[in-house]
């Protein structure tokens, strides 16, 4: 099956196309810009494709607030242009979104199932929640993934944008102490994993929304102590409130996902966060990835 994946190059795209071998069709942002439908149309004529992969979006969620237009053009407007284009060929789409688009619940402390009510915090958020929209009312055959907290091998120092744990490792050589969130509970997720799912999914045709992320959950404060532990660091994590820490943008105090509605239809569970984790920081001490 020939799979044009767009966003080819960024951190999910990469591992997806590896992933995919052969049937892969890499679209990178040179091949493909979302914002512009003649572009889509013209990617997706050459690589003519069976199913389509979205991993591309804006993901600069702090800069979100201050360029909201761009934000939405390419995660609400782009997600719609796409899927139009996928729709008009009947060509299936899997599109990836967000934990983000939920927050609005302060006091939620139970995993997020596909059914409960969104409610974003952040432009970023509300952009993403768009594109859902979009693609779910667009494109009768669609995959909308939401995941949380993505690293892959494509985020590693001076390849990528980078991710948490590359930006961890570099302030833990800089610093003896770093401060980070202890108040935001999700479910960081390792791309190649996302990947495996995502390909799960596909050999099915049970269309619709799903939760996926690595098992288990941990404050980003949880998680910078175990990079350290793991990659044989001593440098000390203080734990901050999110106003003390004082990002531009809103982020949820508590955006696990429940991933049982996958499990159910693949037979696929993800590994916890730790394990996927510590695969990563091995692979990456060895230079495998
Ligand atoms: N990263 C996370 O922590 C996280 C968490 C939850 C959900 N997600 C979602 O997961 C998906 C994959 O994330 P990721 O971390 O793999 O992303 P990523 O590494 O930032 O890669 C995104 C790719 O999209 C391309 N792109 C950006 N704007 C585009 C546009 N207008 N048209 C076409 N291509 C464009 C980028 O190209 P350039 O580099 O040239 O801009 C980049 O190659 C996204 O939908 C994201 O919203 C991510």
């Amino acid at each position: 099956m020939r799979v044009a994946v767009i966003g080819a190059l960024g951190q999910l795209g990469t591992d997806l196309c590896h992933k995919l071998g052969d049937e892969a069709v890499p679209l990178t942002h040179d091949d493909v810009e979302l914002t512009e439908p003649d572009s889509i149309r013209r990617a997706l004529d050459r690589a003519a494709p069976e199913y389509v992969v979205n991993t591309a979006a804006y993901n600069l969620v702090d800069r979100a607030e201050d360029e909201p237009e761009r934000a939405y053009a390419v995660n609400a407007l782009g997600a719609r242009n796409l899927a139009t284009v996928c729709a008009d060929r009947d060509v299936p789409l899997v599109h990836v979104s967000t934990d983000h688009v939920f927050g609005l619940d302060r006091d939620r402390t139970k995993p997020y199932r596909e059914s409960d009510a969104p409610g974003p915090v952040s432009v970023y958020g509300v952009s993403k929640l768009a594109g859902e929209y979009f693609v779910r009312s667009l494109c009768k055959r669609h995959f909308v993934v939401r995941t949380c907290g993505l690293y892959g091998k494509a985020g590693l120092s001076g390849r990528g944008k980078g991710n948490f744990v590359e930006t961890m490792l570099r302030l833990g050589r800089e610093r003896p102490e770093v401060r980070v969130v202890d108040d935001q509970r999700c479910t960081p997720t390792a791309t190649v994993d996302l990947a495996h799912a995502i390909v799960r999914l596909m050999q099915t045709d049970a269309y619709g929304l799903y939760h996926v992320t690595n098992a288990g959950d941990v404050t980003w404060f949880e998680f910078a102590t175990e990079i350290f532990r793991l990659a044989g660091f001593e440098t000390r994590v203080v734990p901050v409130r999110s106003d003390e820490f004082g990002a531009k943008a809103r982020r949820p105090a508590y955006s696990v996902l429940d991933c049982e509605k996958l499990r159910a239809v693949t037979g696929f569970k993800l590994r916890s966060w730790r394990d996927a984790l510590s695969e990563y920081l091995s692979r990456r001490s060895t230079e495998e990835i």
